[in-house]
């Protein structure tokens, strides 16, 4: 089996999708179009991987060299097209013999599972392998043109289709695989003698047709869709969510009403945990058996453990870890903050910076004041605590273990264990007040005054 490259394609001008972003920054499922693209690479074993990135875009640079490194990237300088494009990794596999997968950079749901058979048609003999599939609108698309047996002839570019031509419903997905040795012999000889005056990476089709047998395989639409505006975009997410929902029941995970409930690429969610309906997983979740997320919550970079409740109406923020069985309840914002196991926070409270012991209860209305306008402090509630009501804890400060807090304190300086801290006005009483106040001026309001 030969070797594996890659080349994605990522420096077109993404005009369609009228994004201050670069196209393929743009995220399906929370991760970046071309971060997934690269994913799907690498799944197919691609030994070497080469971004072509634009000089206009600086960002997507940074955020392929950051993940791959610099001897990942090669630069188009200008987007003349996709052939050009190709063209510019060549410097950069001019030492890698095998074969080379190139693909379009948008593709957001690629999998190496779509693409292991066009490696196979190499294995069979095939001078190139391209990818085909029929999209419910070809508007957008190079059409697939093929011989009477089968074999591909060429594509044709939607803007140069005649009308024959155009009632063909094999469109071109983007994946082209081929020797190293021969694309780059092809693609310096692509003209840009067309109707966008570009470099149509398309054009090296009819010349691997030229020279030996160019063949297709075919994915479904959901697998091998673009992203070049925003209705395909918001399409490939609506696409990404029915499959993790899919997979998430077929795992065991409890959920009414799927449809309502939104998943990143990396959440994962445990047999017997249940999701109730309006829940929304940004990255980085992890949810344990036995936990129930209750309706409308809001959960990114959380962990969230064995048995625990949490919402209705509850957002957990990136570092909250909810202990096993603890209780977090509407309208309840944690950041950063470890609760213990069987803590609650059950009603309006922000903890954020910190932790809370096992066991501990936490009041409605209680904050973690952690910020001064310039730098973030801890709050540490020791075990079994409780902190009563509408309770301002002034960080950096820590609560000993099994202390009571006064409803309504502020508190500032740091609690013993077992100690009652009460830090609020002490109430005053003033015996028939009310009634001489009344009837001062209702008195009033009789003399016309
Ligand atoms: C391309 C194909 C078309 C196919 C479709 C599938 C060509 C000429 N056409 O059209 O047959 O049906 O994909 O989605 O290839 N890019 C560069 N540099 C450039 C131009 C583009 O890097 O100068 C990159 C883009 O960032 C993108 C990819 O190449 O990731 C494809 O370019 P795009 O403009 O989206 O091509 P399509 O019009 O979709
Ligand atoms: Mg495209």
């Amino acid at each position: 089996m030969p070797a594996r490259a890659a080349v994605i394609l990522a420096a077109g001008a993404g005009t369609r999708l009228k994004s201050p972003i670069p196209k393929v920054l743009n995220k399906v499922g929370g991760r970046t179009i071309v971060d997934r693209v690269i994913d799907a690479c690498e799944g197919l074993g691609c030994e070497r991987i080469v971004v072509v990135v634009g000089n206009h875009s600086p960002q997507v640079r940074a955020h392929v060299a950051a993940r791959l490194g610099e001897g990942a990237i090669a630069v188009q300088e200008e987007p003349l097209g996709t052939a050009h494009a190709a063209l510019a990794a060549r410097e950069a596999l001019k030492d890698f013999a095998g074969d080379v997968l190139v693909t379009n950079g948008d593709v957001p749901l690629i999998e190496p599972k779509d693409l292991e058979p066009l490696f196979q048609l190499r294995e069979q003999g095939a001078l190139m392998g391209i990818v085909g599939f029929e999209p419910e609108n070809q508007l957008l698309y190079g059409r697939i043109i093929r011989g009477a047996d089968g074999h591909v002839i060429r594509i044709v570019e939607p803007k140069e289709l005649t009308a024959d031509q155009a009632a063909v419903k094999a469109c071109n997905a983007g994946f082209y695989l081929a020797s190293r040795e021969d694309w780059f012999r092809w693609l310096p000889k692509v003209r840009n003698d067309n109707a966008k005056g570009e470099y149509y990476l398309t054009d090296v089709v009819a010349m691997a047709s030229e020279e030996g047998l160019v063949r297709a395989v075919f994915a479904p639409e959901s697998a091998v869709m673009g992203a070049d505006t925003q209705m395909q975009l918001s399409a490939a997410e609506a696409v990404f969510q029915e499959r993790r929902r899919a997979h998430f029941l077929a795992e065991g995970v409890a959920m009414p009403a799927p449809g309502t409930v939104h998943f990143s690429w990396d959440t994962e969610v445990a047999a017997g945990a249940t999701i109730e309906p309006y829940v929304v997983f940004g990255p980085g979740v992890t949810v344990e058996s036995g936990a129930v997320i209750r309706a409308f919550t809001h959960v990114e970079g959380a962990r969230v453990r064995a048995g625990a409740l949490v919402g209705p109406y509850a957002r957990l923020r990136p570092g909250a870890d909810i202990g096993e069985e603890a209780h977090i309840g509407n309208f309840v914002e944690v950041k950063k903050v470890a609760v213990g196991k069987g803590a609650k926070a059950n009603h309006l409270a922000y903890l954020g910076d910190g932790s809370v012991g096992p066991g501990a209860n936490i009041g409605a209305g209680t904050i973690f004041c952690n910020y001064d306008g310039f730098d973030k402090y801890d709050t540490h509630v020791g075990a079994n605590a409780f902190v009563g009501s509408d309770t301002a804890l002034v960080a950096p400060v820590r609560v000993g273990e099994g202390a009571y807090i006064g409803s309504g304190s502020v508190i500032t300086s740091d609690v013993s264990p077992d100690a009652l801290a009460l830090a609020r006005g002490r109430q005053v009483e003033k015996p028939g007040w009310a009634t001489e106040f009344r009837k001062a001026k209702l008195a009033n309001k009789e003399a016309g005054k």
